[in-house]
């Protein structure tokens, strides 16, 4: 039994064997339930930054659950507002009425957000906001007279959600192949990272060259097609990869010489994440549509959404008979308890200047990495902003398996769950995190990317 083991379970914690045979009739998203119903990971609770699982073992929440758990686990403030708003109004009529707790929330979200947005709209999860986003990209264009524009544009490498059309944006092969033939007019186009790899170029050339061949791939698919093109500030999926100086201010100035929207995709970045309340801060520019999702509840409900322009929003400002409703609906939209924990959520930011103690935990956390690991060759960078956080991994030659999952398998075993890309980890801890905590989180990170890259 390791030093973490605590085994005093809540009550009700079924046994090992009974936890096997319960773990065959359920199917969990990316695991192999073959294997894992033999040994299955299942965890009993949480608390703060910390997670137990059912043989009584705790482990820091390394990756904030998915970036979500920002608040830490128990949090007794959004745990109360969900249960409050649940005895008063648990769901209300999302296609008919709104509810207190969310235009509360909206106004709020409004009121706090950088970037002069017009109008929030709420989801149940990300993959929803997104695709909800390019929806009301396209139908804007109908609105507006440009019925031809369809198409969508975004990077290869990104992930913008498991759904039709959130998928189909999305660039990595992995995620897509099985799913395939997708809709027609979604166009995939390199990030600057990747031509700086491949073509051995300056960080700044690499921008500008892939700026240059996005204008020419929008002119070459006519801009009379083109409705919107989505992309996450920060790339999580392709290594945590923040972008150049300029690029994104430079994309949008493209994007709006052709009047196509420029989505962006703030379910990871968004609420305090890069040290920001958003990413869009960092970049000199403010999307058309920002989506949001994971941090805005902190997992205490399942909330997401966008927040959309004047210049946008005005067009769904119809009348009876104007045809102008956004043509959306969702059981869980609006939901009210969703709206009562993102509004509990938004206090908490405020009241505790969480996004400021992002910033200042992320910049020790990556201070920490760096000089735990400058000495180890096959790391190539300490990337991300805030508490988003990714350590660059080379592999170790061709032929030999890639880093990141074994990464991730050390520091499990020490205690710590992050998340193993093929060449990077990415870390993301709860923003509440105290300067102790991090220093345990890199110091387990550091031994675990030791472990295996001697
Ligand atoms: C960047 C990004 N966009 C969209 C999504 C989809 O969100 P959800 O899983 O809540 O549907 C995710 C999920 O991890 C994400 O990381």
């Amino acid at each position: 039994m390791s030093e973490n083991t605590d085994m005093n379970l809540p009550e009700g914690t079924p046994t090992p064997d009974e936890l096997r045979e319960l773990s065959r009739n359920l199917l969990v998203d990316m695991v192999p339930m073959a294997s894992f119903s033999d040994d299955p990971f299942v965890l009993v609770e949480g608390k703060g930054i910390r997670v137990r699982d059912a043989s009584g073992r705790w482990y820091i929440d390394g990756l904030s659950g998915v970036f979500t758990s920002s608040y830490g686990h128990a949090n007794e403030r959004l745990a109360g507002a969900a249960a409050a708003q649940a005895k008063t109004l648990a769901f209300g009529m999302p296609l008919y009425a709104a509810n207190v707790p969310i235009l509360k929330l909206a106004d709020r979200l409004l009121e706090v957000a950088p970037g002069g947005y017009a109008v929030a709209k709420f989801t149940a999860g990300g993959s929803e906001a997104t695709e909800s986003a390019l929806k009301m990209a396209r139908q804007w264009h109908h609105l507006e007279g440009r019925g031809r524009r369809f198409k969508v544009f975004s990077h290869y490498r990104s992930y913008h959600g498991a759904t039709g059309h959130s998928l189909a944006a999305s660039g990595g092969v992995a995620w897509r192949s099985e799913f395939e033939p997708f809709a027609a007019g979604f166009i995939h186009v390199n990030p600057p990272f990747v031509l700086q790899r491949r073509l051995g170029l300056s960080e700044a050339a690499a921008c500008d060259a892939a700026l240059e061949l996005i204008e020419e791939a929008v002119e070459l698919e006519d801009p009379d097609t083109i409705a919107a093109f989505i992309t996450e500030p920060i790339m999580l999926s392709a290594g945590v990869r923040v972008p150049p100086e300029g690029y994104l201010r430079r994309l949008h100035d493209i994007l709006r010489r052709h009047d196509i929207l420029l989505v962006y995709d703030e379910i990871i970045t968004g609420f305090g994440r890069t040290g920001r309340l958003f990413a869009a801060e960092h970049f000199g520019t403010y999307p058309d549509i920002l989506c949001f999702g994971k941090g805005v509840s902190g997992g205490y409900a399942a909330l997401a959404g966008l927040l959309v322009q004047e210049h946008v929003a005005r067009s769904f400002w119809g009348r009876e008979g104007e045809n102008r409703e956004f043509r959306d609906g969702h059981t869980y939209g609006n939901n009210p308890v969703a709206g009562a924990v993102g509004l509990k959520a938004i206090e908490y930011l405020v009241d505790d200047r969480l996004v400021e103690h992002s910033h200042r935990m992320g910049e020790r956390l990556a201070a920490r990495l760096r000089a735990g690991l400058s000495d180890v060759p096959a790391v190539t960078g300490i990337r991300g902003l805030g508490m988003l956080r990714g350590i660059a991994l080379d592999g170790l030659g061709a032929g030999s398996p890639p880093l990141g999952p074994a990464v991730s398998k050390s520091a499990r075993e020490r205690g710590l769950v992050v998340r193993g890309g093929l060449d990077f980890v990415a870390l993301g801890p709860p923003l509440v995190c105290t300067e102790s905590e991090i220093d345990e989180i890199a110091d387990l990170a550091i031994a675990a990317v030791r472990a295996v890259a001697r």
